[in-house]
């Protein structure tokens, strides 16, 4: 069996193999001749916007007066009409009427992997020769396994799982798609270059040595390594950045951190941070003065869209003023009538309960998704994660870009207002039924 320094050569020489296929062939500068001028306002294609972080962003991009005109590609849906999976997504996160007052977006079947992006010529033409702002935030979806990721889509009715099980290899999509962006950008006959904003991952620097991870490209993969998910973000990230070195394509990678999907005027959340939030919140005990950083997502995509002027390669999304856990937990255990116990604790809890052989798995992953995020729990450090209490990523920059990134705290009364939502939509139960279910977890 190969020692682990032996397997993380491996992996890394694998990494840079991968990436070595996809820049190879971009070329050393731009070849281009830009011949238009190009119209005042922007001009943005935004990518997956059926998901939770693409609704709220294609809510931003519409209120936004500065962007003209919007181009969403999604992936086709033999089942259901694009148009029609868009509007119940948008509704379902609260930020249909922001899209109904400015409806400035066209909804584009697409398949990114594909040559022209699985669009027209003139389609394809069109975009090409107008679009100003690419914000590439779609096409990774995140499953556990197979099995797990239909039963926890089952149970929590949300298209994000997380497939940490999923290698490197099979998100050769997803960089063909980047790579098909990025040939898009490259060749577009305006004066002023194309942009592109990545939609990136704090996983990506999930592994980093030190406490707070700086905005900056690291050539070495090593705090990417152990999860394709995060592996295949640093490839694309060391994809954008050749990209730039080699044509000056203007690019930035944003690591977004774990962003709360609920939007403050309608008490709707999203289920995946249900499952996690809900359960890790009504259970794990935080010591006074650690720190929760995450976005609530209206936000975090408003500042997003602000992030396509940047002229910084790579930005961090996260609250630089973090809440701290036992505030939110304690508001949590209370509400909820729970107790609050050590993290660790509680996940050892949830691995008993998932070894535990006389509840069907399918059961288990109904009652409590949480089953699902141990292999993520369990790999990311998130011990340590908490329990040193730092923010993980650095955000000086991010500010500087984006001041009101300062601003986007997860308050008392948003967390009251997860708990409504949550139970509105039946993930919590209603007060009354609490006692029955952890009695029986
Ligand atoms: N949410 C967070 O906390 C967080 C944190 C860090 C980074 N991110 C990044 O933010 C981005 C969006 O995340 P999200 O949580 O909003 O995900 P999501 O809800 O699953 O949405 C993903 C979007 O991509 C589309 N998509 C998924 N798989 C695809 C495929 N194989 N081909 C084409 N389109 C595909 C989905 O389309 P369907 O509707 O058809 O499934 C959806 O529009 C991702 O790049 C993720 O890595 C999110």
């Amino acid at each position: 069996m190969a020692s682990p320094d032996a397997r993380l050569k491996n992996q890394t020489q694998h990494l840079f193999d991968t990436l070595a296929r996809y820049t190879t062939t971009i070329p050393r500068k731009h070849s281009g001749v830009p011949v238009r001028n190009r119209m005042p306002g922007d001009i943005v294609l935004v990518t997956g916007t059926t998901g939770s972080f693409g609704c709220n962003i294609l809510a931003q991009l519409c209120l936004d007066p500065d962007v003209k005109w919007i181009y969403a590609l999604n992936r086709a849906s033999p089942r259901v009409d694009l148009t029609e999976r868009q509007v119940t997504a948008l509704k379902q996160r609260g930020v249909l009427d922001d899209c109904l007052r400015y409806p400035k977006y066209q909804l584009l079947e697409a398949d990114l992997s594909q040559t022209l992006l699985g669009l027209s010529t003139e389609l394809y033409t069109e975009i090409q020769n107008n679009v100003t702002h690419i914000i590439h935030n779609g096409t990774q979806k995140l499953m556990f396994t197979s099995e797990s990721a239909t039963n926890l889509n089952r149970a929590l009715d949300v298209a994000w799982t997380v497939n940490l099980a999923k290698p490197l290899d099979k998100f050769e999509d997803c960089l063909q798609g980047l790579r098909n962006l990025i040939d898009l950008a490259l060749h577009s006959p305006q004066i002023t270059r194309t942009k592109i904003l990545f939609v990136s991952t704090m996983s990506v620097v999930r592994k980093y040595p030190e406490l707070s991870a700086p905005e900056e490209h690291f050539w070495d993969p090593s705090p990417s390594i152990g999860f394709g998910y995060s592996e295949s973000k640093w490839v694309a990230e060391q994809m954008l950045h050749h990209a730039n070195q080699s044509t000056g394509l203007p690019v930035t990678s944003v690591r977004v951190s774990w962003s709360s999907l609920w939007r403050p005027k309608r008490a709707l959340g999203n289920q995946r941070h249900m499952a996690l939030g809900g359960e890790i919140s009504a259970r794990a005990e935080m010591s006074p003065g650690r720190i929760a950083p995450w976005v609530p997502t209206y936000e975090a995509a408003s500042v997003l869209c602000a992030m396509r002027h940047s002229n910084e390669p790579i930005l961090h999304l996260e609250d630089p003023n973090p809440t701290r856990w036992d505030e939110m937990f304690g508001i949590f255990a209370k509400e909820l009538n729970v107790p609050l116990i050590p993290f660790e604790d509680w996940l050892s809890l949830l691995r008993d309960y998932a070894a535990d052989t006389c509840i069907p798995k399918a059961e288990q992953r109904k009652r409590n998704p949480a089953v699902n995020l141990i292999p993520y729990l369990s790999g990311m450090d998130f011990r340590t994660y908490i329990s040193q209490g730092h923010s993980g990523l650095d955000t000086t920059k991010a500010v500087q870009e984006v001041p009101r990134l300062k601003d986007v705290q997860i308050s008392k009364e948003l967390v009251m207002k997860w708990i409504k939502g949550w139970r509105e939509v039946g993930f919590l139960p209603r007060q009354e039924a609490l006692g029955i279910l952890h009695s029986k977890l």
